[in-house]
């Protein structure tokens, strides 16, 4: 499966080095196993920042425009899907200092682990009990996880269960993954039930500016009940 089409009209990514992104990306994405992830992202650890950063990956400043408007800093939150960090890189700056990460890579919370920008990361697996006793944070984030084959709608689950109930959770969702990977069931199922309330659900925007993508991106943020 292509990510991306051509570059859009003044991108100035090299074919072949772009091409080499491409590859890089399709791995992640077409891994068929948790094993398969958990290596492909071991592996692309190294140039994950330089590949992402360099495509414009923009979910992050997103994610934090959200987080600084609805979330008040100073209390506990948890980064699920952490990655190398570059969310918590961000928070820091703007008071979020109490941060925990989960991931299945170690290799990229290794490079998390060195910006200093968390207090705790563990290996964990979204769409599995996670070790944290109920209402463990006052917020959870996950962005760039709620993707074609990485962590199921169950991991809202587990989410919601560890944030104390007036928290917030807020994360990004691929739109097509939201549509036919079970999350929109999964969300109106929340808020039907009682568990969570939609505060804010941005418009749908691409991931990355630099390249044209065929997938939107949205953001949401909801107050948990
Ligand atoms: C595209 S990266 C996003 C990382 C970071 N949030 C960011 O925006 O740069 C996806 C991350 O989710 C992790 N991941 C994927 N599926 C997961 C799962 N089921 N449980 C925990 N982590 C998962 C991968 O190891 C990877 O670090």
């Amino acid at each position: 499966m292509m990510l991306f089409c051509e570059p859009s009209e003044g991108g100035n990514i090299g074919t072949s080095e772009r091409e080499l992104r491409e590859e890089r990306l399709e791995r992640v994405y077409g891994a068929t196993s948790e094993d398969e992830l958990t290596e492909a992202y071991d592996e692309w650890a190294a140039d994950y920042e330089g590949d992402m950063l360099s495509l414009g990956y923009m979910v992050p400043s997103v994610a934090a425009g959200f987080i600084g408007r609805h979330v008040p800093p100073g209390g506990k939150f948890l980064d699920a899907g952490v990655g190398t960090g570059i969310l918590g890189d961000t928070l820091r700056v703007l008071g979020y200092t109490n941060l925990t990460g989960i991931d299945l890579s170690e290799r990229m919370m290794d490079i998390a682990r060195k910006k200093g920008a968390y207090e705790n990361l563990r290996k964990m697996t979204l769409g599995e009990t996670l070790d944290f006793p109920d209402d463990s944070f006052d917020a959870a984030f996950s962005i760039g996880v709620f993707t074609e084959g990485h962590a199921p709608p169950e991991s809202l689950d587990e989410l919601v269960r560890v944030v104390k109930s007036g928290g917030w959770m807020v994360f990004g969702v691929r739109e097509d993954v939201y549509e036919n990977g079970g999350f929109r069931e999964k969300m109106d199922s929340f808020e039907a039930d009682g568990k969570w309330s939609l505060v804010e659900k941005s418009v749908a925007f691409t991931t990355f500016p630099a390249v044209k993508q065929s997938h939107g991106y949205r953001m949401f943020a909801y107050r948990v009940s």
